[in-house]
């Protein structure tokens, strides 16, 4: 594992953190290209009302000096302003017992279905001062404020992929019933900002007013919606990641950590699902003689740019399918973990749409995979190493190509 990240800190404790171990020396990287990111994972229609009390920043303490990195391990820290209004239920360090008469202080004895809340419990056994069973250990990890952190460490990976001419970009494809018509993939460098501009974050605007009006309605209904979104790389390589063993496959890598977001139930590369419904003439891409450069042509890319596991020089192309929001503000039946009776759910301030924000977690994750593949394969400790052996790699691949097509013309001309 050449690029390896942690991430700590419960949803309303003090501050959350992540560190980065194995960024080369010298890439470019401000705080303020963090904060791009984390302002990018607060947005998005549907959100809750904890998205307009935190402002992310991130405070970088260790791994980058004068704007760069250092090729030691990066600190990140994004501190939780809600938790200054959490009195003494959050606090490290121990309390003397407080009144359980708030949302807040009160402990939580009701499960939330969809959530780790009764798996956790069983798990960890986290108790209240009456040793009660309380799941509001379980709840404040469980919950998706960590993924700001992965979108922080996304934000350092991809300053690399950027130095390396690799750029990452996602839109959303559905809400609910209301889906994108298939159409060509997006260019990665534009996407995000075409995205970002519509507050669902998709491209087509007659999808945008139906997605905003299925939120509009599931809010109303005290009901929430889930989405797929779809990731885009352009500017890849040919041949991170490899078929020689189950482990060092990208795309199982990828789908991994693709599943590792919170709510996320469904990875498809390229065309998915969709070529198992397909015959194989329909699906798989045939080879062109190649122009500008390239060995050979792909007139499309069903295959989302992996092959065997290895990229194959086309834009990499995942999609992902978020379930609907878990906590309902009207409560699915649950049951009190103390009485056993049967009674509505725990209710928590809550998204009701989050798959916007989760496509700007995807790419983090995406360029986190990359950055780990990108290393894998051409190694070096500084940015100039990095690139000038990605650069080679790309010279070679173009001379073989050039090569190739006068020794292939040449054949065509001679009389058979
Ligand atoms: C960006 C983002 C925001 C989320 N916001 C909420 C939320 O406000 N309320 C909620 O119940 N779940 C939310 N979730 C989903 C839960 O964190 C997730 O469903 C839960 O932790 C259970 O994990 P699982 O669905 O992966 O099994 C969010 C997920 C993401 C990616």
């Amino acid at each position: 594992m050449s690029l390896r990240f942690l991430t700590a800190g419960e949803s309303h404790g003090p501050a959350l953190t992540s560190i980065i171990e194995g960024m080369p020396a010298n890439v470019p990287l401000l705080a303020s290209q963090i904060d791009q990111h984390l302002a990018r994972r607060q947005m998005g229609y549907g959100r809750g009302g904890r998205m307009k009390i935190e402002t992310d920043r991130a405070t970088i303490s260790s791994g980058i000096r004068h704007g760069l990195t250092m090729g030691s391990p990066i600190t990140l820290t994004v501190e939780n302003r809600d938790f200054a209004s959490w009195g003494d239920v959050m606090k490290p360090e121990p309390v003397e017992r407080y009144a359980y008469d708030s949302v807040k202080t009160r402990p939580i004895q009701i499960p939330r279905p969809g959530h780790v809340d009764f798996a956790g419990l069983a798990k960890y056994g986290p108790r209240d001062f009456d040793g009660q069973p309380d799941m509001r250990n379980i709840l404040e990890r469980a919950s998706a404020r960590e993924t700001t952190m992965r979108v922080a460490a996304g934000s350092v990976a991809r300053r690399l992929l950027e130095e390396c001419g690799i750029w990452i970009g996602s839109h959303v494809v559905s809400i609910g019933t209301i889906e994108v018509a298939y159409g060509d993939i997006p260019d990665a460098r534009s996407l995000n900002e075409r995205a970002d501009a519509s507050p669902v974050r998709v491209l087509d605007t007659g999808a945008e007013a139906q997605m905003i009006e299925a939120i509009d309605l599931a809010q109303k209904e005290r009901d929430t919606l889930g989405g797929v979104f779809e990731v885009v790389c352009d500017g890849l390589p040919v041949g991170l990641g490899s078929h020689v063993h189950w482990d060092r496959k990208l795309d199982g890598l990828l789908a991994g950590a693709l599943m590792s977001i919170h709510a996320m139930k469904g990875v498809e590369i390229g065309l998915g699902f969709e070529a198992a419904r397909r015959r194989g003439s329909a699906v798989h891409d045939p080879f062109e003689r190649g122009h500008n450069g390239k060995i050979l042509d792909r007139p499309r890319n069903n295959a989302g740019g992996l092959e065997g596991g290895v990229t194959n020089g086309e834009p990499l192309v995942c999609r992902v399918a978020m379930k609907p929001i878990s906590t309902l503000m009207n409560a699915l039946p649950s049951v009190n973990m103390i009485s056993g009776e049967s009674t509505a759910a725990h209710v928590e301030r809550s998204d009701y749409c989050a798959v916007p924000a989760a496509g700007v977690v995807g790419e983090a994750m995406v360029a986190l995979v990359l950055v780990n593949a990108l290393l894998d394969k051409f190694g070096g400790d500084s940015l100039d190493e990095v690139r000038e052996r990605v650069n080679l790699h790309r010279q070679k691949t173009r001379d073989l190509a050039r090569e190739w097509n006068a020794h292939t013309a040449q054949a065509h001309t001679q009389p058979s």
